[in-house]
């Protein structure tokens, strides 16, 4: 019997919750009224994403696994990384491809859903004997300066999380990553890239509706933990293409008129019949993008790989030396 791998908590008690009050109390008193991703993943939301995952028409996992598969040889000649540090680590199902290929001493999945990482971690400890696996409870946006591998480590970013953030964000998030890299060490961004708008927007309006599920499911969060009465049916699903943000926005528009009672914040929204609710940004690159937004972060890129159609990119980066 593998030993069950202790996360380090880095959250306060009670920190994500005050996060969830915020985000929620400023995003629907806003106008346009937006909520933030980050609230999808509940355990039906991270099962939700599962399923996302497998679609025929999400393109994005399987291509930048194929992209693993491929370079993993090269990740680990131009790294010599013996600590990997995962930040948004979730299952890590793809990740079993770089522990794989990498001669690591050390594993550091970093996630915000400590039950989840938990579980993740000790099957990896399990299945990787002599590997020290370390894990982390972290929220990415309150303690990534604050976590922190070791020397020679890789830091990974993987499945196009990157998109999540709009340009400010990204640039603030690439500099604190900077910071946590050791001179020695390096960067592996995972970032979906600019295509065919209908196939994006396919992407994330299947046919089967687990996309709307997923993105209804965000109402069903805010019932659950702050006793809200959404009635997430009342909320159609919408993706479009921002041609010209490159991205694509999941929204929830309300199918008629909607009075919604928040008893935790002492809130009542009101929702006009058709009114949209912003809950995603999902940003596409173009491979200059990546390169000019991790240079400006202080990163010289090694390699910019794609799969053979072009759809995903895998970036290597190392800090600038100054
Ligand atoms: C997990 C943020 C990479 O933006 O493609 C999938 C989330 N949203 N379908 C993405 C998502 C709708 C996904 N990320």
């Amino acid at each position: 019997m593998e030993a069950r791998p202790t996360p380090e908590i880095l959250l306060e008690p009670g920190a994500l919750d005050a996060a969830l009050r915020a985000d929620v109390r400023a995003g629907l008193t806003a106008t346009p009224k937006t909520l933030p991703p980050k609230w999808f993943y509940d355990d039906r939301g991270s099962a939700l994403f599962d399923e996302i995952t497998r679609l025929e028409e999400y393109y994005p996992t399987r291509r930048e696994r194929a992209i693993l598969v491929e370079r993993a040889p090269e990740i680990a000649t131009l790294t010599g990384a013996r600590t990997l540090v995962e930040l948004g680590a979730g299952s890590g199902e793809k990740t079993r491809i770089l522990l794989d290929a990498l001669p690591l001493d050390t594993y550091v999945p970093v996630d915000v859903s400590g039950e989840f990482l938990a579980d993740a971690a000790t099957k990896i400890a399990a299945d990787y004997p002599g590997l020290t696996v370390r894990p982390v409870v972290a929220d990415l946006e309150e303690h990534l300066a604050e976590v922190s591998g070791g020397p020679a480590e890789l830091v990974v970013f993987l499945g196009g999380t990157i998109g999540n953030m709009v340009p400010e964000e990204r640039a603030a998030f690439l500099a604190t990553v900077r910071s946590l890299v050791g001179d020695d060490g390096a960067f592996l961004l995972g970032a979906d890239l600019v295509k065919d708008p209908e196939r994006l927007v396919r992407a994330y309006d299947d046919a089967r509706g687990v996309t709307a599920e997923f993105n209804r499911n965000v109402l069903s969060v805010i019932n659950a933990r702050l006793g809200a009465d959404f009635n997430p049916k009342e909320f159609e699903h919408v993706a479009v293409w921002d041609p010209v943000e490159e991205w694509i926005e999941m929204r929830l528009r309300a199918r008629s008129a909607q009075t919604v009672r928040i008893p935790a914040l002492d809130l009542t929204v009101e929702f006009a019949e058709g009114e949209e609710t912003r809950t995603e940004i999902s940003a596409k690159f173009r491979p200059e993008r990546i390169k000019e937004e991790l240079t400006v972060a202080g990163f010289g890129i090694r390699a910019l790989w794609t799969d053979p159609d072009g759809d995903f990119s895998l970036t290597l980066a190392v800090p600038t030396s100054v």
